[in-house]
């Protein structure tokens, strides 16, 4: 049963572009971590300002094992926060990470 983590990154209301673009800029990045069965970003339609990186993994050991990863650790890089570049900080000002498993549900048929 795959598990779902859920990364919520809550930006300045102005930040939400900036966000999706530095996503889109690393399409791909994860694609091939073993036990990666994909993710959403998901953009909220109101006027909240957190945004949902829903990821979803074959189980918790895919998951831990990508985080304590280089491939993991380059995409986030800490150094970030601390550069006097602003173009390279990050725009989340804060961020959680929610984890679930699929309880119930129904694929739909449209
Ligand atoms: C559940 C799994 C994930 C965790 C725990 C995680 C962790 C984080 C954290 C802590 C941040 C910083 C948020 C902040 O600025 O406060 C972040 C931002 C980001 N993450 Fe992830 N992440 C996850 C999944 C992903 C995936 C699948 C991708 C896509 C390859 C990704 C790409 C990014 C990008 C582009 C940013 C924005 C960085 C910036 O502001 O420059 N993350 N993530």
């Amino acid at each position: 049963m795959s598990i779902i983590k859920i990364n919520a990154i809550t930006v300045a209301s102005d930040s939400g572009d900036e966000l999706a673009k530095r996503f889109a800029a690393r399409a791909g990045a994860v694609d091939n971590a073993d036990g990666f069965e994909g993710f959403e970003l998901l953009k909220p339609t109101d006027d909240r300002t957190t945004w949902l990186v829903m990821t979803r993994w074959r189980d918790e050991d895919a998951f831990n094992a990508w985080v304590a990863s280089p491939a993991f650790a380059h995409g986030h890089r800490s150094e970030a926060a601390a550069s006097a570049e602003p173009t390279q900080r990050p725009v989340g000002v804060h961020s959680e990470v929610w984890s679930y498993t699929v309880a119930g549900g129904s694929p739909g048929s449209n």
